[in-house]
């Protein structure tokens, strides 16, 4: 079944505000798999132009599960064409009022029911966000949009995160930790399939050529007011805060004194490098 969470107004606008865009390593694993399985995109295609290769001007990426639109900006950067799809009408609205780019367009939509006519995608992503989705429904759509030949991506960052500032990082990093411990109480069950490195998607993918890369480390700049801005925009902390909002909030602002104590400084704007680890499973449709 597909769950739906980060459907409220509030939690979308703390998104759009603290989750950052895919890293460096995270976009360029992506696009390098595109070099080797696609190639030079050829200045043609079969169903405009009569070669087999999408042309670029015909070439589609499609985000799914897109929140605030920070990974479909980053394909808008590279691909002619892209559509961001979110079940959350909210989402979509964080995203629609960002700063944008005239190739995109948004939709809202859930994954397990896409609005794309068969063979008709070249790339499909999903950033953070499969292992919300009805699998079987997703998968079975994946295997009916793209296009032979096309390509999917389905990454997220793990739990595996730490601080860099200074001297102090490994103090640092206890703090986050700490609190992150304490968060992860409040996961879902799906949060499983994020634990486990997306192992049950990678298997989900029905693509004959697939792979799952586990290793994909990124330094995220941010200061402290996005690192702790980072923990109040995940789903445990928002099952924390209608559990028990007061703790939730003083969870978090004991986080930033911790932080700003730790570091030796006072400003909340304070730069910190926030390394993530990404898992991304990358497949190739056959013929
Ligand atoms: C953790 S957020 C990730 C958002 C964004 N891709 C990013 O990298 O920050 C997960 C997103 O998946 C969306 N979502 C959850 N279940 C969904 C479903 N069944 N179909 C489409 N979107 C879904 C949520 O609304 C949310 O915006």
């Amino acid at each position: 079944m597909a769950t739906q969470m980060f459907e409220g107004r509030g939690h979308a606008a703390v998104y759009q505000k603290y989750r950052f865009a895919p890293g460096r390593e995270l976009q360029r694993t992506i696009l390098a798999y595109l070099q080797e399985k696609v190639g030079r995109i050829r200045p043609g295609c079969r169903a405009k132009h009569g070669f087999f290769l999408p042309c670029w001007e015909c070439y589609l990426s499609v985000e799914v599960g897109c929140g605030s639109g920070q990974g479909t900006r980053f394909l808008a950067e590279h691909f002619p064409k892209v559509v961001g799809t979110d079940i959350s009408e909210a989402q979509i609205q964080e995203a629609r009022d960002a700063p944008s780019m005239p190739n995109i367009s948004y939709l809202v939509c859930p994954a397990e029911e896409l609005p794309f006519g068969d063979a008709s995608v070249d790339l499909l992503t999903s950033f953070t966000a499969a292992h919300w989705f009805d699998l079987e429904k997703f998968m079975r759509e994946a295997q009916r949009v793209v296009k032979p030949r096309g390509c999917v991506a389905i990454s997220t960052y793990t739990v595996d995160m730490s601080l860099r500032y200074g001297n102090c990082s490994e103090t640092l990093t206890r703090v986050f930790r700490e609190s992150w411990d304490l968060l992860l109480k409040y996961s879902h069950a799906r949060i499983k399939l994020v634990l486990e490195d997306y192992k049950e998607i990678f298997e989900a993918l029905p693509f004959p050529d697939k792979k799952r890369v586990t290793d994909i480390f990124d330094s995220i700049p941010m200061t402290v007011a996005g690192v702790v801005g980072y923990l109040e925009s995940v789903s445990p902390y928002q099952a924390f805060m209608k559990n028990d909002p007061e703790a939730a909030k003083s969870l978090l602002q004991e986080t930033e004194k911790r932080m700003l104590e730790t570091m030796g400084v006072s400003s909340r704007e304070t730069p910190v490098e926030f390394w993530v680890r990404h898992v991304c499973v990358l497949g190739c449709k056959g013929q």
